[in-house]
């Protein structure tokens, strides 16, 4: 009772952290993603796009969480476009977002 106990706290432990970790193959797809579409204002901060790789820009979205960044990149804000502009699935938006958190850590 006690073992399935501590072994259901150590699996709940996990999986945030397994969530947080990005493989490099999403990273690689997100790059794309990015350096197709989201670079034209995400790399020179156009309109107050957060700057790629500029921490003061990305702490506090990335202290909010990913949730609250992958709904306003579906769904647009000001001048982000829904989906930075692309017809870009879930995922592979996803995978952009997390590229560019990457940029900052
Ligand atoms: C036309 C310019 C433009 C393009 C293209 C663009 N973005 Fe943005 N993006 C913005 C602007 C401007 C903001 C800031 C919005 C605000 O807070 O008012 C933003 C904010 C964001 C944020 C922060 C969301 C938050 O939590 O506030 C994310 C994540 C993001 N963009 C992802 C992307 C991705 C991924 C792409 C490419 C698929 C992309 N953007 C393409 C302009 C753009």
């Amino acid at each position: 009772m006690l073992k399935k106990l501590s072994l259901a706290i150590l699996s709940l432990a996990l999986v945030p952290a397994l969530s947080m970790a990005t493989d490099a193959g999403t990273l690689q797809k997100g790059e794309k993603l990015y350096k197709s579409s989201c670079i034209a204002c995400h790399s020179t901060g156009a309109a107050n796009a957060p700057k790629l790789g500029n921490k003061q820009a990305w702490e506090p979205l990335i202290a909010r969480g990913m949730d609250q960044m992958m709904d306003v990149a579906t769904k647009g804000k000001g001048a982000m476009p829904a989906r930075g502009g692309t017809k870009a699935d879930d995922e592979s938006l996803r995978a952009a977002v997390e590229y560019m958190v990457s940029r900052v850590q």
